[in-house]
């Protein structure tokens, strides 16, 4: 698959794997011993997850094989293996969160955005990943878009913050 867009908005988002990209990283953890999560993390902040291919390349190019690469990134929660959204929106469903209403905030996002959790929008706009305790339960139910916590969400709520939230980084890019 290529880029068939040119445009400044759509170089943002890495359509096909471009494994040139690749490359500046290799050179910079090329003496160094021990590099496969540096490497890895690297990767991901190119890309925004870790393909096949990049995973492929990365095990060539450190001699390892790629089931060791693999297995790697799927026992750190930290590294992502599917495309994820621009936005990520974490729900909280620790015991303090459901029991305050975390069932209702999904059902409003799967009504009002059509995602579900651990899916990304069709529009690639929204992932929606599921966390055990924030650590803010006081707060709960709590959720965090792109970092930034809300606590106390009600459904209509979070769907229209989600939704300006997106709309606001859009017209940004225009
Ligand atoms: S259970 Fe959600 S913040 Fe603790």
């Amino acid at each position: 698959m290529s880029t068939v867009d040119s445009t400044p908005e759509a170089a943002k988002i890495v359509e096909s794997v471009d494994l040139t990209l690749m490359e500046p990283i290799f050179e910079k953890y090329r003496t160094q011993p021990g590099t496969l999560i540096p490497i890895l993390q690297a990767a991901q902040e190119v890309y925004g997850y870790l393909p096949p291919e990049v995973l492929a390349s990365i095990a060539d190019t450190l001699d390892l094989s790629i089931s060791k690469v693999f297995g790697v990134t799927t026992f750190y929660a930290q590294f992502y293996l599917e495309r994820r959204g621009r936005h990520i929106l974490k729900i909280c469903d620790g015991t303090a969160c459901h029991v305050k209403g975390t069932p209702m905030l999904l059902t409003a996002l799967e009504d009002g955005m059509e995602v579900a959790a651990g899916e990304t929008t069709d529009d690639g706009e929204l992932t929606v990943e599921i966390v055990y305790c924030l650590g803010s339960c006081a707060l709960a139910p709590v959720t965090v878009l792109n970092e930034q916590v809300m606590g106390r969400m009600r459904p209509e709520m979070l769907v229209r913050r989600v939704k300006k939230q997106i709309a606001a980084a859009q017209d940004d890019h225009q």
